[in-house]
């Protein structure tokens, strides 16, 4: 059975080894890149801070892949958001991403203050769009820079 576990000092340089294919590489950012953005977080201009927390995603003892997600408890529109998610080229097509997604969601429906969770991706990129969509995520039509945006609504 998969697992995610937390980043830490003693498995994050492994993690910053995975990889995904090189046509994918455009979807998502290194996991070195988002392990240093994870210890600071994001900004937003009017909706406040969103803090990361950032996880491997196991199977027994091998990493396989990478989940960030963020939580603004003030935030209008969606209070958490899933930041990243890749799974190593090595280990795509086994149902770790759907895996990971899933507990990410447990995580949120069990917390009263997550109405709406938010994920954007690049338009291109069907096969995240169709996983998501799977697990019930809507596109209201709006662009999150020059990523596509969809919300999923709990409860
Ligand atoms: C997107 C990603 C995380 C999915 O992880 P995965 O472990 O390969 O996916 P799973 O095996 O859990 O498959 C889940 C679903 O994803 C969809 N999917 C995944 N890859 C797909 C592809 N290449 N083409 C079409 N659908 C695909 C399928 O709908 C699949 O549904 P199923 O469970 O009914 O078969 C992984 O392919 C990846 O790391 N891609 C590169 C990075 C990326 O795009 N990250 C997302 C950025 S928003």
């Amino acid at each position: 059975m998969p697992e995610i576990r937390p980043v830490t000092k003693d498995n994050w340089r492994k993690l910053i080894k995975l990889q995904v294919r090189e046509d994918q590489k455009n979807f998502v950012a290194s996991n070195v890149h988002s392990i240093a953005e994870s210890q600071f977080g994001y900004d937003e201009p009017v909706h406040g801070h969103w803090d990361f927390h950032s996880f491997g995603i196991y199977d027994g003892e091998t990493a396989v892949g990478f989940l960030m997600y963020g939580f603004n408890f003030g935030h209008p529109k969606q209070q958490a958001f899933i930041v990243r998610l890749m799974v190593d080229e090595k280990f795509q097509g086994k149902g770790y991403g759907r895996f990971g997604m899933e507990k990410a969601l447990e995580t949120f429906r069990a917390d009263g203050r997550i109405k709406a969770v938010g994920i954007s991706y690049e338009p291109e990129n069907e096969g995240a769009r169709k996983l998501y969509a799977s697990l019930g995520f809507v596109e209201p039509g709006e662009m999150l820079g020059d990523e596509t945006l969809a919300v999923l609504k709990l409860g």
